[in-house]
């Protein structure tokens, strides 16, 4: 029986039902399983991914391809795609998608405008995988999350999730709040007011019966929380750069912190980190960020199968 997710673009975190997002946890899990026992996979033998990174990437454009070449496939790349590619030309997203079904059986595209891979896959027949577009959503780093979660504390359901930092412009705290209000959590939302989570986001979360608790005292909620998922001030998304500076201090988590935190406290970041995590906290056994940005190759590869048919 094909996949559930066959064809599917991942543009959104909210567009998972319950069922593929336990599909794409237990497919992530035995791809790992895989790898680890030194097993080769060739599921996505003869097939090409296309990745077009409009927007600075380390982990998602290398997870994404280190995933298609664990699955026996290949890969074509234009990592500079904004100055580098037609986009400079002024070619439409709408266009390259037309273009690129003829290049490639999957994309992954990151942009710095809300929608874009949306408008992207309006124009591809191929699944479109969304790598991050502006201030939008990051699907894929919701699922890594979400791995790295059942990984780290073995399971969800009841656990409260302190996401801090910059949720006005994080797109990853975006995604991963849809995401894990599915999965029986309440959260904390800890932001300077200027950088808080978008009210609709807040209310659509309360109208599902999500509990919320909107602070900016970090102490406070990491003492009630099993998850700390820590984010960057996102500089890029700033029109003012006095603003930027004004802001960016404004949480870290440092040793001092962790004293006030709920034993066995779990601390995430998607990385990449400025200086809202102290580098003494990395030695701290809760600290899963680097094994969080590891988990992204297992799910990323699930999502690749997957879309196309090949798990
Ligand atoms: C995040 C992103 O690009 O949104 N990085 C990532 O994909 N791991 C987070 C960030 O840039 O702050």
């Amino acid at each position: 029986m094909a996949s559930i997710l066959r064809g599917k673009d991942i543009l959104r975190a909210d567009q998972l039902s319950a069922d593929e997002v336990a599909l794409i946890m237990d497919t992530a899990a035995r791809f790992e399983r895989v790898v680890q026992n030194g097993g080769r996979l060739t599921n996505m033998a003869g097939k090409v991914l296309a990745t077009l990174f409009y927007e600075p990437s380390t982990r998602t454009r290398l997870s994404f391809e280190t995933a298609m070449l664990r699955l026996g496939g290949q890969v074509l790349s234009v990592a500079e795609a904004r100055t580098s590619s037609s986009a400079a030309k002024g070619e439409t997203l709408f266009d390259t998608g037309k273009m690129i079904e003829s290049y490639a059986d999957v994309a992954v595209i990151r942009h710095p405008v809300i929608g874009s891979a949306a408008e992207l896959a309006a124009g591809a027949s191929i699944p479109v995988i969304n790598g991050g577009d502006g201030a939008g959503q990051h699907p894929t780093q919701a699922l890594l999350d979400l791995y790295t979660i059942l990984k780290e504390k073995g399971r969800v359901e009841g656990l409260t999730v302190t996401l801090a930092g910059d949720l006005k412009n994080g797109r990853t705290v975006h995604s991963l709040s849809a995401l894990l209000a599915g999965q029986g959590v309440r959260f904390y939302f800890v932001a300077p007011p200027a950088l808080a989570m978008p009210a609709e986001i807040t209310a659509g979360l309360r109208q599902r019966g999500i509990e919320i608790e909107e602070t900016d005292d970090l102490a406070e909620a990491v003492a009630h929380s099993d998850i700390l998922y820590m984010t960057r001030v996102q500089r890029e998304r700033f029109a003012d750069p006095a603003e930027y500076e004004r802001l960016k201090g404004a949480y870290v988590v440092d040793s001092a912190l962790l004293k006030r935190a709920r034993a066995g406290l779990t601390i995430m970041h998607p990385l990449p980190r400025v200086d809202e995590i102290a580098t003494e906290v990395d030695a701290y056994e809760g600290a899963a960020y680097f094994r969080q940005a590891a988990n992204g190759v297992p799910v990323r590869m699930a999502l690749i199968a997957l879309v196309t048919g090949q798990e």
